[in-house]
């Protein structure tokens, strides 16, 4: 998958199946199984490190993942999460950021959360041959500024907003826009409105490709479900079961078996 393809996917009226991944198995696993983009989601902090938020994953901690990740890929799109305080401080910091996960862990593009404030930055590094993919909605690095994971553009004025500054991260070059946590009737305005494909999480069904954090998905962060994961599978389940079973063996000299020994 390259950037060009994945637009093109709009004019096609293809849909884009997006998911996240911060290791090399489950990276490979995941561009086996045809997934067209592969991000490196700060939802790291909270999948991997027990966060309570995304806010403390650092940049070596997201190249790090991205690193792993890039070990697993040969298909998919890869884009890495620019974490929070990593493009804020200033356009050159920025800069320098998104270009080292390019050059120094293997990524495509970057993932930048937020609109106005982040367009100038979009279409520098736009410029200077980086691709973006766009976040609006609820952008989890704004959780404090937000008081909860609420649904967001639920009033007029915030619609109005979101609507705005999709349409000015899509003038400032990115090459897709993720949507998240919005009502599906605003997505889909906005997915009608720009040329560039919108990916959802929580969005609704109209727009043109979804993404969601795999651990959700299999059921591997089973701590919370938001409404808008569907469980493929219940995998912490299963490991509670096998730990178990496990130790089960163990304690009762079930486990190694004959065949499981050298004798
Ligand atoms: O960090 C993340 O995993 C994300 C996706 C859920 C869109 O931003």
């Amino acid at each position: 998958m390259t950037v060009p393809r994945l637009i093109a996917k709009k004019a096609k009226g293809e849909q884009i199946a997006a998911l996240t991944a911060y290791d090399t198995l489950m990276a490979e696993i995941l561009d086996e199984s045809g997934i067209d983009v592969i991000l490196v989601g700060d939802s790291a902090a909270m999948v991997m490190a027990g966060h309570s938020t995304t806010l403390p994953i650092t940049m070596e901690e997201m190249l790090f993942y991205t690193r792993n990740v890039r070990r697993g890929v040969k298909k998919a799109l890869l884009v890495a999460d620019m974490p929070f305080l990593s493009y804020q401080c200033s356009l050159e910091e920025g800069i320098r950021n998104a270009g080292r996960f390019l050059k120094e862990a293997g990524a495509e593009a970057v993932k930048i959360e937020g609109g106005e404030p982040v367009v100038e930055l979009i279409a520098r590094l736009v410029d200077f041959g980086i691709p973006v993919m766009g976040h609006l909605g609820l952008t989890p690095q704004s959780i404090h500024k937000f008081g909860s994971y609420k649904l967001q553009g639920k009033e007029s004025a915030v619609a109005k907003k979101l609507k705005k500054e999709a349409k000015m991260l899509e003038e400032a070059g990115i090459f897709s826009l993720v949507l998240e946590k919005i009502p599906a009737g605003l997505a889909r305005e906005i997915t009608e409105t720009i040329k560039v494909p919108t990916i959802g999480i929580g969005a609704g069904v109209h727009c043109d490709g979804q993404i969601l954090v795999a651990h959700d998905m299999l059921g591997i962060y089973d701590k919370m479900k938001p409404r808008f994961v569907r469980r493929y599978a219940e995998i912490a389940q299963t490991m509670r079961q096998a730990f178990d079973q496990y130790i089960d063996d163990v304690r009762n000299r079930r486990f190694p078996s004959d065949e499981e020994s050298f004798l």
